[in-house]
């Protein structure tokens, strides 16, 4: 069984960093952010563990900060808590310039630094109180020597990425990682506190028939969206000839991890709603990370029509579109955002008369 064979040969994170260094030694900045992410990650996982027991807690009720962050979103105990560990972890660490999604403006750390980082410290933190996988997210950049300012070094877009990974605080602990070589997924081993080797290389699926996306939103969201659900809703009747599945737990490392394991799609599109024309999910700490991944896992990740890694960003909490997953699925949900015959007599109009008719 693999996780019995890394545990006997030490098989650990540590190790597979070392040999990464070993045979290019320019890897060796990015490693050290690693290994600061496993260690923050591992206090992390802790704290979630312990929940109303630990010191980030109050009497049961985890409290909220009351405050929001730069996105518009209260912030809670252990949103601060982890953007803490995970702040220090990398002052530890060969970074120049840190943009957190709970920190309004980037964090200089060490001047002259090789790179910079974004994250997302705590993703999915309206699971939290429901005992729900949350994670963290986050993107490795090359600091630019001629920064004009500290959000200037994150204005690459994300096909500069050094590395980038995410960790599910779960049943299990998983941190999924890539280098710019293949996507691996460690496991927290809760005795040790160490990281073992999972999966060397992670591929996902070329083809599923599931998909993630929030339903609710249904009436906000733009045809092509609407069309391509409407189909898979229809299954092996409708134009996709096959039945779906859905599956949405609203904290995206989640979905994501299901994702790389048994394939999949996720959308978080733009919508009509107020302050959502570009989605939810924010440019530099989780959509771009999760499409490094994803393409170093086999799959695509696209804003709908361009593919993510390709966006130059703007703004350091700017938001995107994100539709990522199984590469064929990905490639289909493109085409209802480009061919307008796949959109053609849907208007809710058409869909009202031919319900009356009927
Ligand atoms: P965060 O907790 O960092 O703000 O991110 C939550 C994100 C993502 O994880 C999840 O998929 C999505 O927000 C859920 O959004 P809805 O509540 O709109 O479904
Ligand atoms: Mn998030
Ligand atoms: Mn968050």
């Amino acid at each position: 069984m693999r996780m019995g064979r890394t545990a006997m040969t030490g098989n650990g994170l540590d190790d597979y960093l070392r040999a990464l260094v070993a045979k290019d030694a320019a890897l060796a900045p990015v490693a050290a952010v690693m290994r600061a992410v496993a260690k923050a990650a591992a206090e992390t996982a802790k704290q979630i563990a312990l929940g109303p027991l630990g010191s980030s807690h109050d009497g049961g009720a985890i409290p909220e900060a009351g405050h929001a962050n730069a996105g518009g979103d209260v912030q809670k105990a252990l949103d601060l808590l982890t953007d803490r560990l995970f702040t220090e972890a990398l002052a530890d660490a060969p970074v120049a310039v840190l943009v957190s999604e709970e920190l309004d403006e980037p964090k200089r750390l060490n001047a002259g630094a090789p790179l910079v980082v974004a994250i997302d410290p705590l993703d999915g933190s309206s699971n939290i109180d429901v005992n729900v996988s949350v994670g963290t997210i986050f993107s490795i950049l090359p600091a630019l020597p001629d920064a004009a300012d500290d959000a200037a070094h994150f204005m690459q877009p994300g096909s500069a990425q050094r590395g980038a990974g995410f960790v599910v605080y779960g049943p299990q602990t998983i941190f999924i990682l890539s280098v710019g070589g293949p996507t691996a997924a460690f496991i927290l081993d809760p005795r040790s506190h160490a990281f073992a080797l999972l999966k060397e290389e992670m591929a996902i699926a070329p083809d599923s028939h599931e998909y993630a996306i929030n339903a609710s939103n249904y009436r906000h969201w733009d045809p092509a969206v609407r069309a391509f659900i409407d189909d898979a809703m229809e299954g092996e009747d409708g134009r996709l000839s096959r039945n779906h599945n859905m599956r949405w737990v609203a904290s995206m490392v989640a979905d994501a991890y299901r994702i790389f394991t048994r394939g999949g799609v996720f959308l978080y599109p733009g919508d009509q709603r107020k302050g959502y024309g570009a989605g939810r999910l924010r440019l530099l700490y989780e959509v771009s990370p999760i499409a490094f991944l994803v393409e170093h896992a086999g799959g695509k990740a696209t804003d709908g029509a361009k593919r993510i890694l390709d966006i130059v960003p703007t703004a350091v909490h700017q938001r995107c579109p994100l539709v990522f997953g199984s590469a064929q699925v990905v490639e289909t949900i493109v085409g209802y955002h480009t061919d307008p015959k796949l959109i053609a007599n849907r208007s809710p109009l058409f869909k009202a008369r031919g319900l009356m008719m009927g």
